[in-house]
C-alpha cells in the first residue's frame, strides 16, 4: 500500500470533499446573513466538480493511501445528484468509510437515497433543542423538530448517527446540558465542537470560545465520565463514555488543544481546489488539471508532489493576531 508522508511525517489519510457551497441555514457563525444574503455569488454551476471529476479526484487519492471519505458543504444534501455520488464512491476500491456531514433538515426525504447508495454514515449539526436559541443561530426559520425528524429517519433507514455541536460564548452554552441529557438518553454520540477562526466572516474572537475544559467541567457536574483510547491515528474528537453505557461523548478541541501533529486530512472545494488545510489561503487548482490531463498518474503525481511539500499546522500557532489578520477561506466553501 502506498503511504506519502507531509514535511512532518504525517500520512494523508483522509479526504473531505466539499460537493456544494451553498447552503439552505444561514448559521450566524457560519454563513452570516448580512454576507450571504440574496446579492452573494455562489459558485456557477459549471464551477463545480462532476459526479465524475469528484470519483477520478477521489480515485487518485484512494490510489496514494486515503481510506476515509467525508462529504461536505455548505449542505451537501441540496446536491441533486448526491446517491449518485456516493454510488460511485462506495465501489472505490480500497475505500474503507465515506461518511457525510449535514444539517440534516433534508434527511427525512433523503435518508433513503443515500442508505441504498451506500452510504453508512452521518454527522448532523445541530447546536440547540430550545427551538428560540436554535432559530435563532440558523436564521432561516428551520425548527429543531425538523432536524430531530431527520435524525430519526436516518437511524430508521439503518444509517449510524453521531451529532456535533458548536458550542460559542453568549450563543448556546445553556445548551450543553440539555443536549448532553437528550443524546445520551437516545444512545447517539454527541460532539462538542470549540468555535473556530474559520473565514474572515463570522466574527471571531478567543472570548466567544467555549473551550473543552469548560464544557467537561459542566459536564462533569451531571455524570460521570470515562476516556476513551482513539480508533486510529489522527482521530479528531477527544473522547469519552458516559460510566455505566455504551455511549460516547466528544470534544473537537481546535482552540485549546490543537491536532495538527497528527493531522491526516486533505480536503477538495467544491470548485476542485486542493487544500492542505481547513485555513489555508490557497489551494491548488485540481479541476483545471482533471479538466485538461487525460493521464491519471500525472493526477496521482501532482496530488503526491503537493502533499509531500506541506507544512500545515494553523492551530498549532494560532495567536489573537493570525485569527483576525491571515487571508482564509470560508468553512461552506471549504466544508469544515
Ligand atoms: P468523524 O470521522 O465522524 O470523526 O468526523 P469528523 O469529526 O472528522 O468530521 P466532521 O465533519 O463531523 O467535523 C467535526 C468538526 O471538526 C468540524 O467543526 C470540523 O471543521 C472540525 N475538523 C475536522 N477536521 C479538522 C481539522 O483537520 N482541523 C480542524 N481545525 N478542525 C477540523
Ligand atoms: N467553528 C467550529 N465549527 C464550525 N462549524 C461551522 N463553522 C464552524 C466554526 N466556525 C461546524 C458545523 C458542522 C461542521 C462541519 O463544522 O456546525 O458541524
Ligand atoms: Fe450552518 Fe453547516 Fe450551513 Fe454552515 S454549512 S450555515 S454550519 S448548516
Ligand atoms: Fe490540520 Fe490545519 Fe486543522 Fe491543523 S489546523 S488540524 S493542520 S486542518
Amino acid at each position: 500500500m502506498t503511504i506519502i508522508t507531509d514535511k512532518f511525517g504525517r500520512p494523508l489519510q483522509d479526504l473531505r470533499i466539499s460537493v456544494t457551497d451553498r447552503c439552505n441555514f444561514r448559521c450566524t457563525y457560519c454563513m452570516p446573513r448580512e454576507i450571504f444574503g440574496p446579492d452573494y455569488e455562489f459558485l456557477p454551476k459549471d464551477h463545480l466538480l462532476s459526479n465524475e471529476e469528484i470519483v477520478r479526484i477521489a480515485t487518485a487519492f484512494v490510489a496514494l493511501g486515503v481510506n476515509k471519505i467525508r462529504l461536505t458543504g455548505g449542505e451537501p444534501l441540496l446536491r441533486r445528484d448526491l446517491p449518485q455520488l456516493i454510488e460511485k464512491l462506495s465501489v472505490i476500491e480500497g475505500l474503507d468509510d465515506i461518511a457525510l456531514t449535514t444539517n440534516a433538515s433534508l434527511l427525512p426525504n433523503k435518508a433513503e437515497a443515500i442508505k441504498d447508495a451506500g452510504l453508512k454514515r452521518i454527522n448532523v449539526s445541530l447546536d440547540a433543542l430550545d427551538d428560540e436559541t436554535f432559530l435563532s443561530i440558523n436564521d432561516s426559520g428551520v425548527r429543531t423538530e425538523r432536524v430531530l425528524k431527520g435524525i430519526d429517519k436516518a437511524l430508521e433507514v439503518g444509517l449510524e448517527v453521531k451529532v456535533n455541536m458548536v458550542v460559542k460564548k453568549g450563543m448556546n452554552e445553556q445548551e450543553i446540558i440539555p443536549m448532553a441529557k437528550f443524546f445520551k438518553e437516545k444512545g447517539i454520540t454527541l460532539r462538542f465542537i470549540e468555535f473556530m477562526d474559520v473565514g474572515t466572516t463570522n466574527g471571531w474572537d478567543f472570548s466567544k470560545v467555549v473551550t473543552k475544559k469548560e464544557i467537561f467541567n459542566q459536564l462533569s457536574e451531571h455524570f460521570e465520565l470515562e476516556p476513551v483510547d482513539p480508533d486510529y491515528l489522527g482521530e479528531v474528537a477527544k473522547r469519552y463514555r458516559y460510566k455505566g453505557t455504551n455511549t460516547e461523548v466528544g470534544f473537537i478541541t481546535s482552540v485549546s488543544e490543537s491536532f495538527c501533529s497528527t493531522c491526516t486530512r486533505a480536503r477538495i472545494s467544491a470548485d476542485g481546489k486542493i487544500y492542505t488545510c481547513l485555513f489555508a489561503s490557497g489551494g491548488y487548482d485540481l479541476k483545471k488539471l482533471v479538466r485538461s490531463e487525460s493521464d491519471d498518474e500525472i493526477i496521482k503525481q501532482t496530488i503526491a508532489s503537493i502533499w509531500s511539500k506541506r507544512t500545515d499546522r494553523y492551530s498549532d500557532e494560532r495567536t489573537e493576531l493570525t485569527a483576525k489578520n491571515k487571508k482564509k477561506i470560508e468553512m461552506s466553501y471549504i466544508g469544515g
